[in-house]
């Protein structure tokens, strides 16, 4: 009698057989980025061509592109990711799932020419809350930023900013 296993490796030696033959892939890694001191990441994540401060965290399924700069003692938290053109400065917290942009579609589609990508400025001790989306921007030191929020234009005051598009909810202390 033939058994469940034996079924199922008949199934899947079928499958793979009459399946195409896969596109070369790449797999997440760490690849040419240069890491402070203490700098602790959570694996998989992807992380590549960027520069990230000392005693940093980084946790699982974060991905940071090439060019990116993040500072000191900042915490990247599950899930978000930071593309080229994005810097961070010192002491700041990224919460879960949080978006960059460098490409506004400004042609009516994706430009695969970086030099139309712009670039984003995150300040020392900035707390971007969990699910938000950063268009290029730059933002002050200190603002705290609500989760779910999406900003679209530059934060020069610091304070609490939420929404989409965010607005200052009020000032901080
Ligand atoms: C933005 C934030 C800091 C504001 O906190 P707060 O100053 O205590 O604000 P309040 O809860 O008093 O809310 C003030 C107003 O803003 C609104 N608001 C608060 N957070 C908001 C958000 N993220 N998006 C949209 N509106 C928000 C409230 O509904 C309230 O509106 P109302 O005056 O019309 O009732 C907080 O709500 C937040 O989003 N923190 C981030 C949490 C997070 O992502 N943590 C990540 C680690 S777990």
């Amino acid at each position: 009698m033939i058994s469940f296993t034996d079924s199922l490796k008949e199934l899947t030696d079928l499958l793979l057989t009459s399946m195409p033959i896969p596109p070369p892939f790449l797999t997440v890694g760490i690849v040419d980025v240069q890491m402070g001191p203490g700098v602790q990441w959570i694996a998989p994540c992807n992380l590549y061509g960027c520069s990230i401060g000392e005693d940093c965290f980084i946790g699982p399924f974060v991905e940071i592109q090439r060019g990116a700069v993040i500072g000191k003692r900042c915490r990247i938290q599950s899930h978000s990711f930071i593309c080229e053109k994005v810097t961070i400065l010192d002491d700041c917290f990224i919460g879960h799932g949080v978006m960059f942009t460098n490409d506004l579609f400004q042609a009516g589609g994706p430009s695969g020419n970086p030099a139309n990508w712009k670039p984003t400025l995150v300040g020392n001790r900035v707390s971007i809350g969990s699910n938000s989306t950063l268009l290029p921007v730059t933002i002050a030191d200190g603002t705290v930023i609500g989760a779910g929020s999406v900003v679209t234009k530059d934060i020069t005051e610091p304070g609490f900013y939420a929404g989409n598009p965010a607005r200052k909810l009020r000032s901080l202390g």
